[in-house]
């Protein structure tokens, strides 16, 4: 029998399946603090995007008998993972559930921007009827560079071929055999020439931002971004100029650096299409990460 603490709680379904193969599976939310002398009592912990596990924690756990960390999503950025498994505790994510939401959150933000959904269906609600300023653009025939061609990146692609664009892409491990339907391209080839680029990479090792002031000089006029990634990737000062001149004409964000988000200047910006962290936030994706928390718990302990 385990004990299990779901810390940012947990599907259902992967509740009830866990207690009955006889795993105790607490979701109950200990802050930071509290989690240093409580996590000791568990043998695994869940966890989404709101718990970090530091190495204060893991220090805090060391010789207890915690063995196994689960990301219950991609990525795993809110976890000291070399230090965690200096001290014998296993790291594990969910990267196989989440990917068709996240593609289609990102299609929803570039329709909300090439048609102003997001402002227009702010300024309605004031009572105003603002048809001549929101002449928006076709999707179609346009090109989506995308960064970053993993699972995710490769869901994204796939949606905007339906839609007739163009896709261009970039990823550490090079061109992908059989996916000649999508042309590889450089960053720099990606920045000059997408209409839309859509970031699909985890957050920089130094976290240093991919796109910063001199990045966005590279882009093409009036270019659209989507970040559903991590928020440190881009740099907000550098994004707020570039929109704030007319070189990029919108950004659809889903992360940010600080979450929940509190820099004013973001949130009130009518150029930016934004949601709350909600890329894998779908009934269809949680019930999968409920299920591959589940498969990765029984692997690990057979
Ligand atoms: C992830 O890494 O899977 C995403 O950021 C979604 C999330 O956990 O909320």
């Amino acid at each position: 029998m385990l004990k299990i603490l779901a810390n940012d709680g947990m599907e259902q379904s992967a509740v009830q399946h866990l207690t009955n193969l006889g795993h105790e599976v607490d979701t109950n939310n200990y802050d930071q603090e509290t989690l240093k002398t409580k996590l000791r009592d568990y043998d695994v912990i869940v966890i989404r995007s709101a718990t970090k596990l530091r190495k204060d924690i893991i220090d805090a756990v060391e010789g207890s008998k915690l063995k196994l960390m689960i990301r219950a999503g991609v990525g795993i950025d809110n976890i000291d993972v070399a230090y965690a498994e200096s001290k014998g505790i296993a790291v594990r994510n969910t990267p196989n559930s989440s990917s068709a939401s996240v593609a289609e959150l990102v299609i929803g933000h570039m329709f909300s921007l090439a048609r102003f959904l997001h402002i227009s269906n702010y300024t309605m609600r004031q009572g105003e009827w603002n048809k001549k300023h929101y002449v928006g653009t076709e999707i179609c025939g346009k090109t989506l560079g995308v960064i970053g061609f993993g699972r995710i990146g490769q869901e994204a692609a796939k949606r905007a071929l339906a839609l007739g664009m163009k896709v261009l892409y970039q990823d550490l491990l090079g061109p992908r055999p059989g996916l000649d339907e999508y042309h590889y391209a450089d960053f720099e080839t990606i920045l000059e020439h997408a209409d839309y680029i859509t970031l699909h990479i985890p957050a920089t090792a130094d976290n240093k931002p991919l796109l910063d002031a001199a990045a966005f000089a590279k882009m093409r006029d009036g270019v659209y971004v989507i970040n559903t990634s991590r928020g440190g990737l881009i740099d907000p000062d550098a994004l707020l100029e570039a929109l704030d001149s007319g070189k990029v004409a919108g950004a659809g964000l889903d992360v940010f650096i600080e979450e929940p988000l509190k820099d004013e200047r973001l949130m009130k910006h009518p150029k930016i299409s934004m949601t709350p962290h909600v890329g894998a936030s779908t009934e269809e994706a949680q019930l999968r990460i409920g299920a591959e928390v589940c498969d990765v718990i029984e692997k690990f302990f057979a």
